[in-house]
């Protein structure tokens, strides 16, 4: 007859040994896995280094540019890391805070979103291409009358992002303009100010 103490002490072992061997067998399903994709990843690194440069044109700010770009290469970082034009900003790199705000034919758009290779023939228009010379753009001047800004970051984004929401006609009320401006972030929580400058120039 088997005691109770038995009893859990054979339950407890052969749950243990069952274990055991549900990890031995996990693990050999996953070894090869591993095996699979370091040997992918090291496929991807050979190929990544023999991608080659593609052209690409398009005009920025007015400016036609002919370049040959890394085909991985986002919008974003065309401007900020090639060409240099930081104003336009990079927040979260994908697609949740609206820093990297321009334009592409007249549209709005986040720019770590969409890659440079993609623009051929597109019209770009950055913060830098705003201003007349000295004279801002209607949307610059009113974020300063407003206080449309604290620490600047996000402003960039912000004030191309104000311009699609004017051009898109989604300035009916605030409300609207908080909804259509909901994604551009503000850290320092300048909202207020962007909401008020919107109107301003909506009116
Ligand atoms: Fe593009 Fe944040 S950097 S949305
Ligand atoms: Fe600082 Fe918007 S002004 S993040």
């Amino acid at each position: 007859m088997i005691h109770n103490d038995e009893k859990e002490l054979q339950l407890g072992n052969s749950r243990r040994s069952f274990l055991k061997r549900s990890a031995a067998l996990t693990a050999v399903a996953v070894i090869p896995a591993a095996v699979d994709s370091a040997a992918k990843n090291r496929l991807d690194e050979k190929y990544a280094y023999q991608l080659e440069q593609i052209p690409v044109s398009m005009e920025i700010n007015g400016v036609q540019k002919n370049l040959a770009v890394d085909p991985r290469t986002t919008l974003l970082d065309l401007l900020r890391e090639e060409l240099h034009m930081t104003g336009t900003k990079k927040g979260c790199d994908h697609g949740q805070c609206g820093a990297c705000t321009v334009h592409v034919n007249g549209h709005r758009i986040n720019s770590c979103l969409t890659l440079a290779v993609m623009q051929q023939g597109n019209k770009i228009t950055t913060i830098e291409g705003l201003a007349n010379g000295d004279e801002l753009h209607p949307m610059q001047k009113a974020f300063i009358k407003c206080d449309g800004f604290q620490c600047g970051y996000c402003t960039p984004g912000q004030i191309m992002s104000a311009i699609g929401c004017v051009n898109e006609g989604h300035t009916k009320n605030e409300e609207e303009i908080r909804e259509f401006m909901s994604g551009n972030l503000c850290r320092c929580g300048a909202y207020n100010g962007i909401a008020n400058a919107i109107k301003e120039i909506a009116k």
